[in-house]
């Protein structure tokens, strides 16, 4: 099959066409003929060998796809060749074909495009998994996310929407705030025009976010802290701008606080099958209906895939990139 392959870690140049071996699925697999894949910023750092994929999990980049079922495994039931999946893979997307597991694999919906469909499965569950489901967000909630116009702060604006909680986010343009403003966001502060804390602070009337979904790291820790409601929970799903510090551990006995790790990519396919089902319960009529989609900033055919990956460094979109693949 066709694939992005690449010989050494580096930087985007080192990305090619090329071939790699068909995988062979297993019994609890499908064969995913994969018409797109999502760029994700994890990408970048597994080419750039920062990130290895986890044991027995393919090396070919690209943790989501969306495509045509090719083959059915023997123990897989409710699937056909034919039917329109999108998935959650821990690698494999940037390929011509994607071996994946039964529950990490949900059908799209006829509201949405292959494109679309391609920018789902990672960014959105990540986003239902950190604030539903290990940040406990409430109806009438509020959550403060790190980088509103990504991939997963787009979803996490919507979702929230969708739920009925309230979504303060950063980013670092004017022009980026508006735009998650206008993508229904309550409120967006650009974390270039400084601290962002007194701002949420001011848009909660001084009571605080219930959650904060972080992905800067050290840089942030304190103002995150100090973004919190009493029983606040900071959940930490990347350290981008740094892993080591001091913390003022007293600010988090008093407020009775937490502070959560959390990746989804290493996760047993059980655990992912879990927030997938919970997902489709709480989000699936969303889903149906078209009112969950991702804003697409580019498609860029598979053989640009460096192109793409040059973008995502430059954090010029909002939204997702896409790549196609057939
Ligand atoms: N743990 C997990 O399971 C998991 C799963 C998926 C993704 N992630 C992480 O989630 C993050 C988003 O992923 P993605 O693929 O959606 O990436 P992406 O679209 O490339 O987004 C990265 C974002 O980081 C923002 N950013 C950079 N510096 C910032 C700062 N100082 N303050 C606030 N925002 C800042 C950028 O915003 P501006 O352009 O506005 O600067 C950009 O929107 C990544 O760090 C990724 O590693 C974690």
């Amino acid at each position: 099959m066709k694939a992005i392959v690449y010989d050494h870690p580096g930087d985007e140049s080192v990305l090619k066409l090329g071939e790699a071996p068909d995988p062979k699925p297993g019994p609890d697999q499908l064969l995913i003929k994969v018409i797109t894949a999502g760029i994700n910023r994890a990408d970048l750092m597994q080419r750039e060998g920062r990130y290895p994929p986890p044991p027995g999990a393919s090396d070919i980049l690209g943790l989501e796809c969306a495509g045509e079922v090719a083959e059915v495994g023997a123990n897989v039931k409710g699937w056909h060749p034919g039917d329109r999946a999108m998935c959650l893979i821990p690698g494999g997307g940037y390929a011509g074909l994607a071996a994946v597991h039964f529950g990490s694999a949900i059908q799209i919906p006829k509201t949405l495009s292959d494109e679309e469909a391609g920018g789902i499965p990672e960014v959105y569950l990540t986003a239902f998994l950190n604030l539903f489901l290990i940040g406990e967000l409430t109806k009438g909630g509020v959550a403060l996310v790190h980088g509103g116009g990504s991939g997963v702060g787009t979803a996490a604006i919507q979702m929230l929407k969708e739920f009925g909680a309230r979504s303060i986010v950063t980013a670092g343009s004017d022009e980026k705030c508006d735009q998650c403003l206008k993508f229904g966001a309550d409120v967006a502060i650009n974390y270039n025009s400084g601290p962002f804390m007194p701002k949420v602070k001011e848009a909660t009337g001084g009571r605080g976010v219930d959650v904060v979904l972080d992905i800067v790291g050290i840089p942030y820790l304190e103002q995150n802290l100090d973004s919190l409601v009493r029983g606040g929970r900071l959940i930490l799903v990347s350290l981008m701008k740094g892993a080591r510090g001091e913390v003022d551990l007293s600010k988090v006995q008093r407020n009775h606080l937490r502070i959560i790790g959390s990746t989804l990519r290493s996760r047993p396919v059980e655990e992912k099958a879990a927030i997938v089902s919970n997902f489709l319960r709480q989000f699936g009529a969303a889903l149906e209906a078209g009112r969950i989609r991702p804003p697409i900033y580019r498609t860029v055919p598979l053989a640009e895939a460096a192109q793409a990956h040059r973008m995502m460094q430059r954090s010029e979109h909002f939204g997702k990139i896409i790549l196609r693949v057939a």
